[in-house]
């Protein structure tokens, strides 16, 4: 089986290194030997065997009839969705890693593959190398799922990790983030929450089997959080994760990024550094949880592997999946209900009181002139109503 790898990055050379170190368990496994014929990149690799399969031309791949798999790994919506469009059209699979491009454009890519009889597949664009996009297309076929939520995103999970453990410097840990190979090319994508809001509109659409639109997903990112929160984490005895969740609630699906707090009885709470995980509550089977590395070179190059493997098992046979263009309205982030954490200035407790009742309130260590509390749940609506009166607030942080 040959086949041709689009982008020679971190994950496209990853891919090349899975393929060449597990050769002869995948050839059994897949029933027949995985050749890489092509890879295109704009670059060329003077020295690297891999050096004599760079093309810098589409064209030759899409034209030779040999090549029935394209793993595309280069990221961003274009070329990428222009390459993969033609790949699936010219009656070849494609494996891929691009979370934006399967956000965007799963749901007219799959219904492509469908009347091709070919595979679109996407493993590694949720999660990195942890197997959940065949688990609900293949395994929660029983259930209504009526929650989705997860540390989506390996480099803010690593940067909070290592802001709250060892209290370090937001940016040099992002720079860490970034040598390890974790980060997008533009950090923001990461530390603003986009990723992980791309990674849950693709968990939701799945779930429903209809196209969220991640610009409809309320996304906050992990910029804004600071020592002091997970000084008054820790008293709570708490954690703070960059959260992406979906639920069912009367009738309508909400979705929403966001740091959150989490108990540290919560199945979330351990997961640390690089590591994702993703909790899916059915109403059958009730809870379970997916974890490993959610991004990272190997990681993520074997679930594209594991990808192929599934196409050239599947050649001639379309795996239904059930994504239709169809968009899913989602209920107003206003209605979402929740509890929040709150940081105000000293001197506000009678407003406090007035505006939240008898909250707890909590003092963290060797922090001054300001207290914490924790309100009843209420929509987003009412809280910034509060919120709005109340003089001396500082930051407020939602409680998963
Ligand atoms: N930048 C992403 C992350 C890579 O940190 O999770 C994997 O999608």
């Amino acid at each position: 089986m040959n086949i041709a790898v689009l982008g020679y990055g971190t994950v496209g050379s990853g891919v090349v290194e899975v393929l060449t170190t597990n050769r002869e368990t995948i050839t059994k496994r897949a029933g027949e030997s995985i050749d890489v014929k092509y890879v295109l990149d704009l670059r060329d690799f003077p020295g690297d065997p891999i050096q004599e399969k760079i093309v810098h031309d589409y064209q030759p791949i899409l034209n030779d009839p040999d090549v029935k798999i394209v793993v595309e790994v280069m990221g961003g919506v274009e070329p990428a969705y222009t390459f993969v469009k033609k790949a699936l059209q010219a009656g070849k699979s494609v494996a891929t890693s691009n979370k934006e491009l399967v956000a965007k454009r799963g749901a007219e890519l799959l219904a492509i593959a469908n009347e091709k009889n070919v595979n679109f597949l996407f493993e590694a664009s949720v999660g990195g190398g942890i197997p959940i996009i065949r688990p609900l297309n293949q395994s929660l076929t029983a259930d209504e799922i009526d929650e989705i939520t997860g540390i989506l995103n390996g480099t803010t999970n690593y940067m909070l990790t290592k802001m709250d453990t060892e209290g370090a410097d937001y940016d040099a840990v992002l720079k860490e983030a970034q040598n390890k190979g974790y980060a997008e090319r533009h950090p923001e994508a990461d530390v603003e929450g986009y990723d992980a809001c791309r990674k849950i509109a693709i968990l939701t659409s799945l779930a429903c089997g209809k196209q969220v639109d991640y610009e409809d997903i309320h996304t906050e990112g992990i910029t804004h959080i600071t020592e002091t929160d997970f000084k008054y984490a820790k008293a709570m005895h708490m954690g703070i994760k960059l959260l992406g969740t979906s639920r069912r609630e009367e009738g309508g699906l909400f979705a929403l990024v966001a740091p959150m707090m989490v108990a540290e009885d919560h199945p979330l709470y351990s997961v640390n550094d690089v590591f994702n995980a993703i909790l899916v509550k059915g109403n059958a089977l009730g809870d379970v949880m997916f974890y490993g590395k959610g991004a990272g070179k190997l990681p993520t190059a074997s679930a594209v592997v594991s990808d192929v493997v599934d196409a050239v098992k599947h050649m001639g046979t379309h795996i239904m999946t059930i994504w239709q263009p169809q968009k899913l309205k989602l209920s107003d982030y206003e209605c979402y209900q929740s509890r929040f954490f709150v940081r105000v200035k000293n001197g506000t407790e009678d407003q406090v009181k007035d505006l939240f009742g008898d909250v707890d309130i909590c003092h963290a260590e060797g922090v001054k002139d300001e207290y914490g509390f924790v309100t009843e749940p209420m929509t987003v609506k009412t809280f910034e109503e509060k919120k709005s009166q109340l003089d001396g607030f500082i930051a407020r942080i939602f409680m998963n």
